[in-house]
């Protein structure tokens, strides 16, 4: 029985120029491009440059998918909802300015701050919003700017990350429409919350009333730790929004998992029961990209002309929190990238 439903309608991608290969990194740091491939499948990644934050690459990615929608202006859009862990300054928040440089004027605009299950979060929070009838069309953008937040002597998370943006529009449509999000499944444990962040600007530093140690400024992860998490979560949390979705894993086309290391991915896809070839894999050219990363991966996987009408997309997200976060999706019938 066909239900409201947010439709996936345009799709947008932006990364920064500058490209930072593992070579690169191996000149300024006790690494090599032979130990950061295998580790974690990363080949490069781009990092913006000083005095570029997180909402200039939301905006570009944003106006693409506005493009790629059709969408207009003011009055199309009736909402902008942004995942980042990297906001511009810690008030306001990155999405009214966004908003109001894309020229959608005076919308409803929030940020979402999940870690790298934001942009999961997002779009289950847009989707709500529409199904629910509080817009018609809604802006999902996922964006990160991690360079000045990583400690260029800490060589287990400076070869890890990198920044860039991804978007999606959706409209209010119908669950048998191509497109349509069918389900979402999102959770968190705040008792691992020490495992990986940035401490540093919050509220809670800021009452001690000292300022804060410049590492504290920095990211910090327990990589081996949230490694065991992340394939744990994002399997229980798809195998929950499979479940939901009334799919078995077989008929799962692509799964988009979160774009942290290509061991993970693997590590997943062998829990789940799927064979390597339907996982999508773009984080040998990002690195992990946090809120962007699976619409990054989604512009570039449709970019290549991957995804078929109707095609069954398991989105799966795992971050700091420790949050995560799935979503079952049908890719739309007209062509986005
Ligand atoms: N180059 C060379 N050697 C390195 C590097 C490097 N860049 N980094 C670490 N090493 C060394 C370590 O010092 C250690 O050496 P030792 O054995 O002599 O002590 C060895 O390599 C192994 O280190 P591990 O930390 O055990 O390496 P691991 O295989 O776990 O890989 C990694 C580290 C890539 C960070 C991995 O743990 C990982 O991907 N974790 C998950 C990250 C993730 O999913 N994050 C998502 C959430 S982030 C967010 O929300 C913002």
């Amino acid at each position: 029985m066909s239900a409201p439903a947010a439709v996936l309608a345009g799709l947008g991608a932006h990364v920064p120029p500058r490209t930072v290969t593992n070579d690169e990194l191996s000149r300024r740091m006790d690494t090599s491009d032979e130990w950061i491939v295998q580790r974690t499948g990363i080949r490069q990644r781009h990092w913006a440059d000083f005095g570029v934050a997180t909402s200039d690459l939301a905006v570009e990615a944003g106006r693409q998918a506005l493009k790629s929608a059709g969408a207009g202006g003011f009055g199309d859009i009736g909402l902008l909802v942004v995942a980042t862990a990297t906001p511009d300054q810690q008030c306001p928040s990155t999405a009214p300015d966004v908003a109001a440089r894309l020229g959608l004027g005076t919308i409803a605009a929030l940020d979402v701050g999940a870690g790298c299950s934001g942009f999961v979060y997002a779009l289950a929070t847009a989707s709500a919003a529409l199904v629910a009838g509080h817009a018609e069309r809604a802006l999902v953008i996922g964006a990160e700017t991690f360079r000045p937040f990583l400690d260029l002597t800490d060589r287990s998370t400076a070869v890890i990350f990198g920044d860039g943006a991804g978007a999606v529009v959706l409209r209010r449509g119908t669950t048998d429409e191509a497109g349509a999000v069918l389900t979402v499944d999102l959770g968190s444990d705040g008792t691992l919350k020490d495992l990986v962040g940035i401490p540093g600007n919050g509220s809670r530093h800021r009452s001690t009333g000292r300022p804060a140690h410049p590492d504290e400024q920095y990211l910090y992860m327990n990589g081996k730790e949230v490694f065991v998490h992340a394939v744990r979560r994002m399997a229980q949390s798809s195998s929950a929004v499979l479940d939901q979705a009334g799919w078995s894993v077989d008929e799962v086309d692509h799964v988009v998992g979160h774009q942290a290391n290509l061991r993970i991915l693997h590590a997943l896809a062998r829990q789940l029961g799927v064979d390597r070839e339907r996982l999508v894999c773009h984080l040998d050219q990002v690195g992990n990209t946090s809120a962007a990363s699976i619409p990054l991966a989604l512009a570039d996987a449709a970019s290549r002309g991957r995804f078929r009408s109707r095609d069954r997309l398991l989105l799966t997200a795992f971050g700091a929190g420790l949050t995560w976060g799935s979503a079952a999706l049908t890719w739309p019938g007209t062509t986005l990238a």
